[in-house]
Formats: C-alpha cells, structure tokens, sequence
C-alpha cells in the first residue's frame, strides 16, 4: 500500500510531538514541512530528516502536488487559513485543536472541506487515549446510565506558557480555549455528543503571568519574564447546558491560588466516573456501595495518544474509516468556547 504523503504545516513544539508520533505510524510518510520561521523549520526538519523545506506555505501547496494531507500545528490565529489553503489543494487535513480562533472560522473550514470532499479532522488528543478508550467501552456498556453531569477541570497552578499563547490577538484567549477546549471535548465526547443549549461563565484577568515569582510549581517557560505579554485570562469558569439536560462545569487557569488539577468527572443515574489517574467507577452493585478500578499498568504511555491519533488520521484517509474526531464537533467546541468569553464579557447567560 502506498504511504500517505503528509505535509507539516508549523514545525513548533506539537508539531515535534505529531512527528515523533508518524515515524511510528507505517503508512504515513513526512513529505515535506513549512514554517515562517526558518530557524525553527530547519531545526525540526534536520532532526526528522525532512528534506523538502517552505517558508511559504502557498509555494509549498504549489510545488508539491503529490501531497496527500497537511497537518497544521501553527498558532491558532492561523488555523483556518491554513487549513483552507491546504483543502483547496485538494489535501485531507488534520488540524491541531482549537479547532480555530472563533467558531465563524471554523464553519469556513468545514464548508471548504466539503466543497472540496476532503478530510478535516481535529486534533482532539484525549479522545485517543488508552483511558478514553476504556471510559467509553464501560460506557456504551450502559455502566454510568443516563449521564446528566459533568466536572471539567484543567487547572494549573503557575502555567501560563506564555508566547503567542499569552497574546489574545494570536490565540484566541488564555486557559479557556487552550486547556479547557481539551476537558471541554472530551467530557462532551464520553457523554454522547450532546448539543450545546447555553453557557454561563465567567473569566477573570487579575493574576497575569506572575513571572516573578522566585520559584516555579508548574509548566512554565523557562524564558519568562515580567515584559512578556500577556492579554489573556488566567482563569476560566462555565457551566454549559446540553439539549438532553446535562450540565458540564468547567474550571481552568493558567495561574490560581490552588492546587494543579487534571479532572474528567461524569455523573449518571447508574454510576460515576473519575478519569483524573486511570479509570474509576463509582457505583451500586449487588445493593452495595462499590466502586470499580480498572487495572491500568499495562496501559502505554499517555505519549501514546498522539500515535493513536495520527494512526487514525492516516487510516481515515487511506481506507475512508469513518473519523473519531470530526470538524462538527470541532465547530460545536468553538461554539461553546466564544459563548463562554461572550458570557464572561456581558456577565449573561448565551444561548445557542
Ligand atoms: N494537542 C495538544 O495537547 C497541544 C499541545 C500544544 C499545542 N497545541 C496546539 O498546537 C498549535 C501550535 O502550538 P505549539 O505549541 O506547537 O506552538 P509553537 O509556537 O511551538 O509552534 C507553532 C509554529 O507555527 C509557525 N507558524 C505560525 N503561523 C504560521 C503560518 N501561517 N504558516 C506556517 N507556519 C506558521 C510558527 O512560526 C511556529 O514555529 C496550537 O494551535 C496549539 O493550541 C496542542
């Protein structure tokens, strides 16, 4: 069979990840990859052996007709225009999450996808999880019954990654559509895909990015300091309301008085689950209290998720296997993202 012909498109950090991953993958085959930046192209490159190297990704598009898909990894601000410059080029497309700077982007994507019958699959990573995977298997098994709540927490404590992440202008926002995106999919996902009804939500700007403090708990550049920018929330709270009832609480920052905390909590009528180490079950058996614990030590690496996820990619595009993370759940995420700064900002309730 012959490999999937992929070209990067940013070669930053994830970019780093999503390699390392596909030299795992065997169908899938790094053709070439592009970045404005040269120095940090060629940096990835040399360690990946990628030869065929564009600081511009319309030359790159031009050049290269032979390419299969693109994998677009560059900041959130351009999402959507690479991703639509690389679909109109007749490529499937796996784009890193947010899915876009704002939900209107998004729907641009989805429409150039389609007008041009190619893939456009989101980079929702923990969708790829071993745990997922579990979670979702005891779930479609019927252990947790009708799920009506949710808990999303993606907290740090002194986190903020600063960059481009810092910079409202090219990210979108802070914790909210960098972390939260992540817990506010999956949780969405394990619950069945409900639509999203409202959002209430509030943000607060008072922390910044606390880049003298003396010592560091956290995922912090080692760079940082106080001149950095920094025009994004350093905390996000929501609830989010679904059409079947459910309600998802989401809590994240990038810095808080309060301990780091990696939680996906889902409450049904016939059990709880807890996805912060592992898989647990909260439940009633044989009219007991019991809970389940799912033996985990065989499990891979977490770093495994992203091989799952571009094993998936390059098999949805070589074989037409139906994709696990599609460009309309992308949208309904980007709607619940804009819903939440649009609430933050007017202090209501939005509907969607
Ligand atoms: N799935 C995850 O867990 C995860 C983790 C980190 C980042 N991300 C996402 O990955 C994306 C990139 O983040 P990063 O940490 O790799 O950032 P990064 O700054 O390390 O890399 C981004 C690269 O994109 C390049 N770039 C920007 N605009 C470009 C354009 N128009 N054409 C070509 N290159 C362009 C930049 O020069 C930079 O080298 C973001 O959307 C981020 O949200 C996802």
């Amino acid at each position: 069979m012959e490999k999937v012909k992929i070209a990067m498109i940013g070669a930053g950090n994830i970019a780093n990840a999503h390699l390392a991953s596909y030299a795992k993958v065997e169908n899938a085959e790094i053709y070439a990859a592009c970045d404005i930046n040269e120095e940090r192209l060629n940096e990835t490159c040399d360690k990946y052996g990628i030869t065929r190297r564009y600081t511009n990704l319309d030359a790159m598009l031009a050049e290269l007709p032979e390419l299969d898909a693109a994998d677009v990894c560059v900041w959130n601000v351009n999402h959507a225009s690479c991703s639509i410059k690389a679909l109109n080029a007749g490529l499937h497309v796996l784009c890193e999450k947010p899915m876009a700077y704002n939900a209107q982007e998004a729907e641009q994507m989805l429409e150039a996808a389609k007008k041009n019958n190619k893939l456009l699959m989101i980079g929702f990573v923990l969708r790829f999880s071993d745990e997922a995977k579990i979670a979702m298997d005891f779930i479609e098994k019927d252990y947790l019954g009708d799920i009506y709540y949710a808990k999303a927490q993606y907290v740090r404590r002194h986190g903020n990654p600063g960059g481009w992440f810092a910079n409202k202008a090219l990210s979108g926002g802070g914790p909210v559509i960098d972390l939260g995106v992540h817990v506010i999919d999956l949780t969405r996902y394990l619950m069945g895909g409900p639509k999203p009804v409202s959002v209430y939500a509030a943000t607060s700007e008072r922390l910044g990015n606390r880049a003298f403090l003396k010592n560091s708990v956290g995922w912090r550049p080692k760079d940082s300091s106080e001149e950095d920018i920094c025009t994004v929330e350093d905390f996000g709270t929501a609830l989010i309301r679904y059409d079947n009832g459910a309600v998802t609480l989401l809590e994240t920052s990038y810095d808080i008085n309060g301990q780091d905390i990696g939680c996906k909590q889902l409450f049904g009528t016939k059990g709880g689950m807890d996805l912060s180490k592992g898989v647990k079950i909260y439940g009633t058996y044989n009219d007991y209290i019991a809970d389940i614990e799912v033996n985990t030590n065989n499990l891979k690496d977490s770093s495994d998720m992203f091989v799952n996820e571009m094993a998936h990619f390059v098999d949805c595009v070589q074989n037409g296997t139906p994709c696990r993370a599609t460009a309309e759940d992308g949208i309904i995420v980007m709607k619940i993202l804009d819903a939440i700064y649009e609430s933050a900002k007017t202090g209501h309730e939005v509907l969607l």
